[in-house]
């Protein structure tokens, strides 16, 4: 299939590794350019050699609204337009109500929903100049089921399916689609750090292929390809939608 990306301009967020990097690769695969950030210039400059010529990279830190500004600009004053927007970021701390500290509520707050805000707010514009416009926000099979010890993540990134569902009502008139993404568990560096830091990795990493029915975690290209096809002008009727890619390990009905 020919996901008519050819020549079309994505900025994939947080994307010098992990599953922003996963998206990237296949954008690029695809035939579109991508621009990603991180706060990391040496894990950037890595990713973009990488990614080859379609590619660039901006050092910035989207918690941060000056950045999420210079980052916008630098699209409108290169590309004038932008055909898509990928929002991802690092995930907050782990903790439980007891433990996390009033500190985490409002870093978590900035790094996962107003950073989610402010992309989406300073990207409108170009997007507008688009034929097919797209956004795509990264989440967490916690907007379904809370995980355990991941308090902010259960609590800030339901905001952002909020958010988002609002834009499909809001925006979908001017003809920009918005969707979301909820990866299960999915091989990235983050993810080994996490199994790690469990002090048993094998046994951690078992509990969580036995309670995922394809029985493995998910690859970072796998997850990319799934993004890819929402960012493009293919997935032309997929609107307000979540779709989980977690190797069927959300057990609702809904
Ligand atoms: N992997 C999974 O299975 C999984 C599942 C559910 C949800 N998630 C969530 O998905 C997101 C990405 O996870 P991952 O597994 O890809 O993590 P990862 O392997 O640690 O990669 C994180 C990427 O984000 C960048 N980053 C972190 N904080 C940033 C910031 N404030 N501004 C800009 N870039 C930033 C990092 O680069 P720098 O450090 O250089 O900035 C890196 O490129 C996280 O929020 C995570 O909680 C992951």
């Amino acid at each position: 299939m020919d996901l008519k990306l050819e020549k079309r301009t994505i900025l994939v967020t947080a994307a010098s590794r992990g599953l922003g990097l996963g998206v990237a690769i296949s954008l690029v695969n695809e035939g579109a350019r991508a621009i990603i950030c991180g706060r990391n210039e040496a894990s950037l400059k890595s990713a973009v050699e990488l990614l080859g010529e379609n590619a660039e990279y901006l050092v910035a830190d989207v918690s941060k609204p000056e950045d999420v500004s210079m980052l916008l600009e630098h699209v409108k004053s290169k590309y004038e337009t932008l055909d898509g927007l990928f929002v991802n970021a690092g995930g907050p701390p782990p903790g439980t109500f007891d433990t996390v500290s009033e500190e985490d509520w409002e870093s978590s707050f900035q790094l996962t929903l107003m950073s989610a805000v402010r992309l989406t707010k300073e990207a409108l514009p170009l997007l507008k100049k688009s034929d097919s416009p797209s956004i795509l926000y990264s989440t967490s099979i916690s907007v379904k089921q809370p995980i355990g010890n991941l308090l902010l993540s259960n609590s800030m990134r339901p905001a952002v399916i909020g958010m988002m569902r609002t834009l499909a009502e809001e925006i979908g008139p001017h003809g920009i689609r918005v969707n979301a993404v909820c990866p299960g568990y999915i091989n990235t560096e983050r993810v080994k750090e996490l199994m790690d830091a469990s002090g048993d990795a094998k046994a951690a990493i078992n509990r969580i292929t036995t309670s995922v029915p394809l029985g493995r975690m998910g690859e970072p290209a796998e997850f990319g390809a799934v993004c890819t096809f929402l960012l493009s002008p293919v997935s032309s009727y997929v609107h307000g939608a979540l779709l989980l890619v977690d190797g069927g390990m959300y057990k609702g009905m809904m």
